[in-house]
């Protein structure tokens, strides 16, 4: 079973993006063929600054690798390092209906935020399909918000068997249904386009800082709260056990709880969670030429499977002419 999923290096990662998708991927590149990748093609429809794109995609490669992630174990690769993908991303534009585009959510959802839509956003998912198609994965594990272009991949794929011959294998999109979203400190989704998110890495005086401006309701010290309603609760669940859970719900449903005391608590439960992988990527940032010949390794990799699906599309569809 080859697993495949991608993350886009437009922000520093935040821990809504580690427990949807980064720690999943870990789990799985241990015990199956597992392909991970930096999508920086896809970063490019929102990010405009050369200098962001550069730092956050060498700065995902850092994160990755210092939370563990064994580039022996896995292919693990920057998206631009294998151009082939725009090639085979033109290949399937010319069988993508117009339709099956203006009908994706993440696309109107963009537009409806504010983002003057280019047509790289709009190609978006044909991109997607390239990445997914290429290394005929079987499984993309992705968060409930990229369903629908996996859905969308399989529409193209489909598409292109029937006409072409059979050329690439189907995914099947794994979302995890009972990881719960995690909120960001104003308690919408944790996002790096909100502005609300808790960053992996972020230094100690930036945690304490982020970490007490998490949004509270007002009920007094005195009266009893509510947890199920509290976002500081729910961030709280993805760093402690059910034990714990179960002791900080009875004490926010007694009177006398401080959600500073919480806050604090949550404060020491991230530093100390993420404290053996900050030592690995401080050590990481001192040696870039090893993360880039794991790059180089990774790329090397990918390519030797890119290009074999590509030389078959290739012909199945009469560009090899000769
Ligand atoms: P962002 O919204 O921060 O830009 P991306 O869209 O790049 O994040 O998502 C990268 C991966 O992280 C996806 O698989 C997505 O489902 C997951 N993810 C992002 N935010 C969260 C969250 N708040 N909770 C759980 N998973 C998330
Ligand atoms: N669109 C995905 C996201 O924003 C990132 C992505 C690009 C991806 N290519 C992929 C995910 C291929 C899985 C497989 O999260």
């Amino acid at each position: 079973m080859r697993v495949l999923s991608g993350i886009q290096p437009s922000g520093n990662l935040h821990i809504g993006n580690y427990f949807g998708m980064m720690k999943p991927m870990l789990d799985y590149h241990t015990k199956h063929e597992t392909f991970i990748f930096i999508v920086n093609y896809h970063a490019m429809t929102s990010v405009s600054e050369a200098k962001t794109l550069r730092e956050g995609t060498l700065a995902a490669a850092l994160d990755f690798l210092a939370l563990g992630l064994d580039p022996d174990r896995c292919v693990f690769w920057v998206q631009s390092d294998v151009p082939e993908v725009t090639e085979l991303t033109w290949i399937l534009s010319t069988i993508t209906p117009m339709g099956l585009l203006e009908r994706c959510h993440s696309y109107k959802d963009k537009i409806a935020k504010g983002l003057i839509p280019n047509h790289g956003l709009f190609a978006y998912p044909v991109l997607m399909a390239a990445d997914i198609l290429l290394y005929q994965a079987n499984v993309v594990p992705v968060g409930k918000d990229q369903k629908q272009h996996v859905e969308v991949t399989r529409d193209i794929a489909i598409r292109f068997n029937n006409q072409f011959g059979e050329t690439f294998v189907l995914p099947e999109p794994e979302i995890c249904e009972d990881l719960a979203v995690i909120p960001g400190i104003d308690g919408k989704k944790m996002s790096k386009s909100y502005g609300n998110t808790i960053e992996l890495f972020a230094g100690r005086s930036q945690l304490k800082k982020t970490v007490m401006r998490i949004v509270t309701d007002s009920t007094p010290v005195e009266a009893p709260k509510n947890p199920d309603t509290c976002n500081l609760f729910a961030i709280y669940r993805a760093f402690a056990t059910p034990e714990e859970m179960e002791r900080l719900e009875a004490r926010y449903r007694a009177p006398g709880l401080r959600y500073s005391d919480v806050k604090k608590e949550l404060l020491e439960k991230i530093w100390a969670y993420f404290e053996p992988f900050r030592k690995r990527r401080e050590e990481l940032a001192q040696n870039l030429d090893y993360v880039y010949e794991v790059l180089t390794k990774g790329t090397d990799k990918a390519r030797a499977i890119a290009s074999v699906t590509l030389d078959k599309v290739r012909r199945n569809v009469g560009l090899a002419y000769r």
